[in-house]
């Protein structure tokens, strides 16, 4: 049997299978927790100098050792081992190696049970801040996009068949929302997470004196953990950090459709810039959308990670377990998918331009404006379920007629089919009018839309 070194010696009469040592190790990973491990241990080791387990030299020793070992991993110098299994391992080791004895002592009331939570709190803590100024981005994005397409109707959709007429400027803005919430959610996230794991030790505690509220201060976190089993076997924050994601992730696809669509012949509403298009190899004239294809099918990924983690914990018994070790790897693809996908995403809605006037050219198709004549006979007194069928009728009529427009009938044809729809109808008519007949708040009429753009501009410090 091939062995390895075993890291804590002792109990052990024989090293490490090598074949376990590859299965088990997670350096090859979590190596990209360096900084929040080493952020972790000074504050854990000023801690103890504070309450008196490590003189203030040994304190001083370490956290100096420590900063060199971070310089060293920064450069690329660093001699990761697979034996010493883990990044918490590989740097306490290293540590060891320079400082003996003293570098012995960093491990003191601590466990990695809470130290990997402390530092998967802290990269994932980073790692929303950092996907928090990634959606802002986004929506400054779309925010600009709706002002410099002020003034240009595009159809509104629902099931995909023409509905009713709303503003560029409004489309954009509701994904300006989506992405508000996307936010909330996040925030709301890092409200929970934000509580200092370390101190629990494996799972009960410690019964040395130390001061897990200097260390919490230390790490701004906002509150201690209260219960030492939960702490060490608690990943909800990885699941609903990889669930907000998701949400994004679902967010993009929806919109990356919706713009894949636009940019086709069919729909001809939008052109995107050549430097995020890309061509085929065989057919010369084309022009893909790749980019927001690709946004749209990485959704598959962060769902996978969600999914993953959602099955990992099914049913572990408290506390620590082995499996938890699996967590890193769809916690951090989750991260790097989404974080990718929102910087593409602004770079594609900063690019991307409507093509007004090949909207306008078929705006009037669609009978945009029947909902808000149907509403003008309501106005006139005309209970809805009448007016909705008198419009009913009047669409029939243009079809049977061969005209693709209400604005195309006779005001006699008006007048019979409801009394109401006399002079003031044609006012009504015509995309255009429609809009301007909006009111609600939250509406699409030009008035609301231009407060809601302005209420967004001042939030995101525009
Ligand atoms: N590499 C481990 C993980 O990520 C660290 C904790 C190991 N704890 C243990 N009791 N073996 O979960």
């Amino acid at each position: 049997m091939a062995e390895g070194s075993k890291a804590w010696g002792g109990r052990f009469a024989s090293g490490t299978d090598r074949r376990v040592e590859r299965f088990t190790e997670s350096i090859s990973f979590d190596q990209r927790l360096f900084r929040q491990d080493i952020r972790g241990s000074v504050a854990h080791a000023q801690m103890l100098a504070q309450v008196g387990i490590l003189t203030n030299d040994e304190c001083r020793q370490i956290v100096l050792g420590l900063s060199e070992i971070r310089a060293q991993i920064e450069s690329g110098e660093f001699p990761f081992q697979l034996e010493r299994e883990d990044v918490h391992m590989n740097i306490e080791a290293a540590l060891v190696d320079r400082l003996g004895d003293v570098g012995r002592k960093l491990h003191t009331a601590r466990s990695r049970n809470d130290q990997v939570a402390t530092d998967l709190k802290l990269w994932t803590r980073d790692a929303l801040d950092r996907i928090d100024e990634r959606l802002a981005d986004l929506q400054r994005a779309f925010v600009k996009a709706g002002e410099r397409h002020r003034g240009v109707i595009i159809p509104g959709y629902t099931h995909l068949q023409r509905a009713q007429p709303v503003l560029a400027a409004h489309d954009f803005l509701a994904h300006v929302e989506k992405l508000g919430r996307d936010r909330s959610r996040l925030a709301d996230c890092r409200k929970r997470l934000n509580v200092l794991p370390l101190g629990a030790a494996a799972l009960a505690g410690t019964s040395l004196p130390i001061d897990r509220e200097a260390v919490a201060r230390e790490l701004e976190f906002e509150a201690v953990a209260a219960n030492s089993l939960d702490v060490s076997s608690d990943r909800d924050f990885a699941l609903e950090s990889v669930f907000v994601l998701a949400m994004i992730a679902e967010h993009l696809a929806g919109w990356a459709e919706q713009w894949i669509l636009w940019s086709t012949q069919e729909f001809g509403f939008l052109s995107l810039p050549d430097a995020i298009c890309t061509g085929s190899s065989i057919m010369p004239q084309k022009k893909n959308p790749d980019v927001l294809e690709l946004i749209r099918g990485r959704v598959a990924r962060v769902i996978g990670s969600l999914t993953t983690l959602l099955v990992l914990v099914k049913g572990l018994p408290l506390a620590y377990n082995r499996d938890l070790q699996e967590d890193k790897e769809p916690l951090f693809d989750a991260f790097d998918t989404v974080e990718a996908c929102l910087e593409l995403a602004a770079v594609v809605v900063d690019g991307a331009s409507l093509r007004g006037d090949r909207i306008a050219d078929r705006l009037e198709e669609g009978f945009l404006d029947a909902t808000t004549l149907m509403e003008h006979l309501i106005e006139r007194g005309v209970p809805q379920r009448t007016a909705h069928a008198v419009i009913g009728r009047l669409v029939g009529l243009c079809d049977r007629k061969g005209i693709s427009r209400l604005a195309d009938l006779t005001d006699a044809e008006f007048a019979e089919a409801d009394p109401a729809l006399g002079p003031g109808t044609r006012e009504r008519l015509g995309v255009a009018n429609a809009v301007k007949a909006f009111r609600s708040y939250g509406s699409t009429a030009p008035a609301e839309v231009d407060r809601q753009l302005d209420r967004w501009k001042e939030s995101l410090g525009l």
